[in-house]
């Protein structure tokens, strides 16, 4: 749902992977047919065949698996996600309204900002079990915090863990002690000082591309949002940090945020408990209290 920046990128990264056909659903009359045209035309020189549909209406997604929602407003420069609060209320709302009536047994997953509120409007529009309705934005939270990482020690990306908890705002919590290279704890090869830095610009990230781009950030949303397409298409079980909603795990309740979870085709299917320190658990605490805030803005 929305064929904006991140909505085809998802698209996409989704018809790459050549197991699932794909519906782009935009209120822009011929831009999401054009986008798709555009993504199939790219098929044989990249080498998928899925079937990648365009439209302005919800019929074409009836009976889908997982419905990916980027409709809405993204954030100009001096805007917070939460800026965006009134708006999307609305266009989420309404798309996930229309979506869930052609598709009742899907898995949807909410990309639209402010993204924990967003997840709770998903949540009480379809009336779907919290297993189906869930947000992204620790994938992407934490890819940004391993991309520092990796420039920071010199090492590859791919080799760094790490993880990054709470909302995705700038009280997300990048948790120090799980990152680590290769095995070895990322404390022991970088000072705090300098950590400290990297977890402050991890927080600002979405923000840094705004400043540069004068709009939010879509490759790696985009992929973000595919891999959690992925895990539940191909019920990979992968434990991936994704928005839940939250019932007294980590001493929250009644709330989406961002922890680790096994992601598989029953979608959540276990929200994994992870040991914090004292100042993470705060920190998570705080986080929560900034995205209850949010969520207590909302009519829906
Ligand atoms: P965009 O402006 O490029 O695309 C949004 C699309 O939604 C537009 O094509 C628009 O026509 C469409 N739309 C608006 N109302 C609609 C409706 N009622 N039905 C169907 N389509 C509708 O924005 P972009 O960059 O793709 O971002 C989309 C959303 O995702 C924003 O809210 C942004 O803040 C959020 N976002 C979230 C991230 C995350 O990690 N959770 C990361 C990046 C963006
Ligand atoms: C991001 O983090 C704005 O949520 C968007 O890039």
């Amino acid at each position: 749902m929305g064929a904006g920046l991140v909505g085809r990128t998802v698209a996409q990264e989704v018809a790459r992977r050549d197991y699932a056909d794909v519906v782009i659903v935009d209120i822009v009359e011929n831009l999401p047919q054009g986008i798709a045209l555009d993504i199939n035309e790219a098929g044989p020189v990249l080498g998928y065949e899925a079937n990648v549909t365009g439209s302005n209406g919800y019929e074409e997604t009836a009976g889908s698996d997982v419905v990916v929602i980027t409709a809405g407003v993204p954030r100009k420069p001096g805007m917070s996600r939460d800026d965006l609060v009134t708006t999307n209320e609305k266009i989420v709302g309404s798309v996930t309204e229309q979506a869930v009536a052609q598709s009742l047994e899907a898995t949807l997953i909410v990309v639209s900002n402010p993204l924990d509120a967003m997840c709770h409007v998903a949540k009480n529009v379809a009336g779907f079990p919290k297993q189906r309705v869930f947000g992204q934005a620790g994938i992407l939270d934490t890819a940004r915090f391993r991309t520092f990482i990796a420039w920071e020690t010199g090492a590859s990306g791919k080799d760094v863990q790490a993880l990054v908890l709470g909302g995705h705002g700038d009280q997300m919590v990048s948790v120090v002690s799980a990152a680590t290279i290769g095995g070895v704890p990322l404390t022991s090869l970088v000072g705090r000082d300098r950590i400290d830095e990297l977890v402050e610009r991890t927080a600002k990230g979405g923000g840094e591309v705004v400043e540069l781009l004068g709009t939010s950030a879509w490759y790696a949303p985009g992929a973000a949002t595919a891999q959690m397409v992925h895990a539940v298409m191909l019920d990979e079980k992968r434990v991936l940090p994704c928005t839940a909603y939250l019932e007294g795990e980590y001493g929250i309740d009644g709330l989406y945020m961002g922890v680790p979870v096994k992601l598989g085709a029953g979608g959540i299917e276990e929200i994994v408990e992870l040991e914090l320190t004292d100042d993470e658990q705060t920190m998570l605490n705080e986080s929560a209290d900034a995205v209850r805030e949010v969520v207590g803005v909302l009519t829906t």
